[in-house]
């Protein structure tokens, strides 16, 4: 596919995902949302030796500042329903994709771009990276899962806070509260993502995989999370790559694991 709004290179097996849209602050237009879907639905399952993705934005000063306001115009209740619908799938696909995904937050990310970054398995914040959940000074709740994945990652009380009054905090406020995994110096945020994902390179892939599924099934209202985690521990007990991670152990060599 020809992306018009995203920009994909790849280098020793990790994908950069960067949104191209500088001069809008990286909004989240129909055309990114699109891009995203057939990424992470299409190219990305296809490439069979990726570990993972790094998600970022164009320039210095965005990492993407929410849904493309522009795009509201004309919005009505059915339409409005249908554009909600449609970011909850994307970030859910992102969110369920079996390689890690970390969003390399270098700038602003607001409403739809928090949303996005917290779809994410981890966020790496950059010393000037502004999170936030502007909405209600739009009129509108968050549409793409900010008022679910926002209590999920720092609690209830200060989800609310930050949803209620549409403050936005720093890196640093972002790692205390547990929205950051990591802060580190502006410009360092893609090296930062690339180096955890390296190291989760080196690891069993379909191990990797079975433990994203195991932990977003704690969140899915309809899955059993303990039960996942025992058919998972079941089925990867019959993999090569268990026989080899053990036999390594025991003969106290490097696991050489090949996803089998
Ligand atoms: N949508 C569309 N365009 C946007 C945008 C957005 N979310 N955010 C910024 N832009 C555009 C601006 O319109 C401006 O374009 P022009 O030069 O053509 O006028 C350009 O990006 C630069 O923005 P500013 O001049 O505003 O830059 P600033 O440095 O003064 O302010 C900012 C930066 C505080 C991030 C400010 O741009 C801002 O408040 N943006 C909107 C943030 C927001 O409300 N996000 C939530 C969107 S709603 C949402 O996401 C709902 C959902 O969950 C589905």
């Amino acid at each position: 596919m020809d992306y018009q709004s995203l920009l994909v290179s790849y280098e020793d097996g990790i994908a950069t995902v960067t949104i191209n849209r500088e001069k809008a602050l990286n909004a989240l237009n129909k055309t990114v949302f699109a891009e995203l879907r057939h990424f992470f639905s299409v190219e990305g399952p296809a490439r069979k030796d990726l570990i993972g993705v790094v998600i970022t934005g164009a320039g210095s000063k965005a990492f993407a500042a929410g849904a493309d306001i522009k795009e509201f115009m004309g919005l009505d209740g059915e339409k409005a329903m249908a554009l909600s619908q449609n970011g909850h799938e994307v970030f859910f696909i992102i969110e369920q994709f079996p390689k890690p995904v970390i969003a390399a937050v270098n700038g602003f990310s607001l409403g739809g771009g928090c949303e996005l970054a917290m779809a994410c398995h981890m966020r790496i914040a950059g010393a000037k990276a502004r999170f936030g959940q502007p909405e209600v000074n739009l009129g509108l709740t968050p549409g793409y899962a900010g008022s679910q994945r926002l209590i999920q990652l720092i609690g209830k009380g200060k989800a609310l806070e930050l949803l209620l009054t549409a403050d936005m905090i720093g890196a640093e406020e972002a790692h205390r509260l547990g929205l950051a995994n990591h802060v580190v110096e502006q410009g360092e945020e893609v090296a930062k993502a690339k180096e955890i994902l390296k190291k989760i390179g080196t690891k069993a892939p379909l191990a990797i995989a079975k433990t994203i599924e195991c932990v977003n099934a704690y969140f899915d209202k309809n899955a059993n999370g303990f039960q996942t985690e025992v058919k998972a521990f079941g089925f990867l007990a019959e993999t090569e790559d268990f026989r080899e991670g053990s036999n390594a152990f025991i003969e106290k060599r490097k696991a050489e694991f090949k996803g089998k």
